[in-house]
């Protein structure tokens, strides 16, 4: 069994280092610009990667992240499997602040982002199958981590993404939630539509921090989201970790669809 190569993706309030043994910081230069990732050996010793989607510094607000040039990089170290975290806020009583959510359906609502890496003079006419969006071998190692670990993590959501960087009206949620959104995030597109260009399977595990706009009886602000992943982040990355493992030991061998959509 060959070994696989996983990376994480780490969203707010989630940084290297632990989740490899002696992380080596690398910057990788691609076609859109540079981006940095941490190269380590995660459990069973396998290559693991981490790159925080905010960059090193978490200076990038969601619309100016280099999405192509982070997926990219990922493509070029080899990768397969990517794990990746968001903060959101919840349209949904029963998805509370602290929610672990394996997200399973996305709705775009962003407007401004280069979503592809097939927009060159020249390049084939692409249109990526999205019938399963998320991975389902990876939201099963997500799930099943989550189980092993006794924490609760609710099977499948709906995640809608916003162009931010402000947070939604009240109006727009109550449109949203008529759509069957259930949680509501700024970095979520064009992420996983990149990797399934790039052939890279990739899961979503959504972190409720707060009731979206409207829902809840305070303002939103980027304190309340950052405390409540930072008190969240020990046990997701934990479950992130087993899931890690369990990858691991698939190996390369994929069940799923996903490389044959890139
Ligand atoms: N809206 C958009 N993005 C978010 C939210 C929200 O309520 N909470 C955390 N990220």
């Amino acid at each position: 069994m060959t070994e696989t190569r996983v990376a994480i993706i780490g969203g707010t309030g989630v940084y290297e280092p632990a989740f490899s043994s002696e992380p080596r910081r690398e910057k990788v230069i691609t076609p859109y610009g540079d981006t940095v990732v941490w190269a380590g050996r995660g459990p069973g010793k396998i290559p693991v990667f981490f790159l925080p989607r905010h960059g090193p510094e978490h200076r990038l607000p969601p619309h100016r992240i280099n999405y192509r040039a982070n997926i990219w990089a990922l493509k070029w170290l080899q990768v397969k499997r990517v794990i990746a975290t968001g903060a959101v806020g919840s349209l949904q009583p029963h998805l509370p602040p602290g929610s672990f959510v394996v997200v399973d359906q996305f709705i775009d609502f962003t407007r401004n982002r280069p979503s592809t890496f097939y927009d060159r003079p020249g390049d084939p006419v692409v249109h990526t199958d999205f019938t399963e969006p998320y991975c389902p071998d990876i939201r099963k190692a997500l799930l099943r981590a989550a189980a092993d670990r006794g924490v609760a993590a609710h099977d499948g959501a709906t995640y809608l993404c916003t162009e931010g960087p402000r947070y939604e009206t009240p109006a727009e949620i109550r449109i949203f939630q008529g759509w069957g959104a259930d949680l509501v995030g700024m970095t979520g597109i064009p992420e996983v539509v990149l990797a399934r260009e790039a052939g890279i399977c990739f899961g979503l595990v959504a972190v409720v921090t707060n009731f979206a706009a409207g829902l809840g009886c305070e303002p939103l602000s980027h304190a309340e989201v950052s405390a409540l992943m930072a008190e969240k982040t020990p046990a997701l990355r934990e479950l992130i970790l087993l899931a890690v493992s369990y990858l691991g030991e698939m190996g390369e061998r994929r069940s799923c669809r996903c490389q044959a959509a890139g």
